[in-house]
């Protein structure tokens, strides 16, 4: 397909892993249509790509994203917004398989907070700083941040920042359960790297059921949710890399996942 503008695709950072970066660094990462459409473009092309088990996403040192292009949106109607649906692109990116860890730095505002919780995992450097400023612009979080903030900090945190527009450091962020890891800024994106190849070791059927069996949690009962992973997990015991992980465990050695 044509070459993207907004973004850069980096195969092979790792073995099995991609790293997708967000590039329109002048404008601190704002993401506008364009930016989105690429961005879900790529994923799906990753996520149907057999050489890739797991993929980050990065901006620049000084942002991952800055939020939604204003200076697009600011002339927009309600029905503009309507018909434009940039949400299907969000919906896209949200389905995924394989599992997305966002490699924070700098700026993480508004959808670019929300892009960085649609990722199964972040990995923030020390200069991260995580918010959701949308209040100040006369509106609020459209792309999830209410739900995935609050289900990830809580209510009490969750609500400060999307009625203050307060922005917390990765420290804070860390502490209230939104990361998974801070780091020095000249390691952030190797250590995400780092956790994208480990899960890229695994069985890439075993971690697509796992993250999915996890996703779960976050839309349905208990009940349900212990119901669809018991389904994952008798379906993996259909796969070679099941034998394979067994068989390796108990003759001492490594194993090696083929994804079959
Ligand atoms: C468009 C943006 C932008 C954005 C920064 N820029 N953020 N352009 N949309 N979200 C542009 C600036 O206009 C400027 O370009 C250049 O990037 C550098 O930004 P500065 O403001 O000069 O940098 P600085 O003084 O360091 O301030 C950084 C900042 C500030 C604090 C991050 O840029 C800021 O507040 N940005 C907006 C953050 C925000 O409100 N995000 C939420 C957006 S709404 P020029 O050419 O003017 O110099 C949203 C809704 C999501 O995300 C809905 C679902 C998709």
């Amino acid at each position: 397909g044509m070459q993207p503008q907004f973004i850069i695709i980096h195969q092979q950072v790792a073995p099995y892993v991609a790293h997708i970066q967000l590039n329109r660094p002048k404008e601190l990462n704002a993401l506008n249509l364009q930016l989105m459409s690429e961005l879900r473009d790529a994923l799906k092309a990753l996520d149907a790509d057999d050489t890739v088990r797991a993929i980050v996403i990065s901006g620049n040192e000084k942002a991952f994203a800055a939020g939604a292009d204003i200076k697009q949106m600011a002339d927009k109607t309600a029905i503009d917004m309507l018909n434009i649906d940039q949400f299907s692109t969000w919906d896209a990116i949200k389905k995924t398989r394989k599992p997305v860890i966002a490699a924070t730095s700098g700026f993480v505002l508004g959808g670019g907070c929300e892009l960085a919780m649609l990722c199964d995992m972040i990995v923030a450097s020390e200069t991260t700083r995580f918010g959701q400023p949308e209040i100040k612009l006369g509106i609020m979080p459209g792309a999830g941040g209410t739900q995935r903030l609050t289900r990830a900090v809580g209510k009490a945190l969750a609500m400060e920042m999307v009625l203050t527009g307060r922005m917390i450091s990765a420290a804070e962020a860390l502490q209230a359960g939104l990361i998974n890891k801070v780091v020095p800024v000249e390691l952030y994106l190797q250590e995400a790297v780092n956790l994208a190849a480990e899960i890229a070791e695994k069985s890439p059927i075993a971690v697509k059921l796992a993250k999915e069996a996890v996703l779960k949690a976050f839309d349905t009962t208990l009940e349900e949710g212990l119901h669809f992973e018991r389904k994952n997990f008798y379906l993996l015991f259909a796969s070679q890399d099941q034998q394979e992980g067994m068989q390796a465990f108990i003759e001492k050695r490594p194993p090696v996942f083929k994804g079959k």
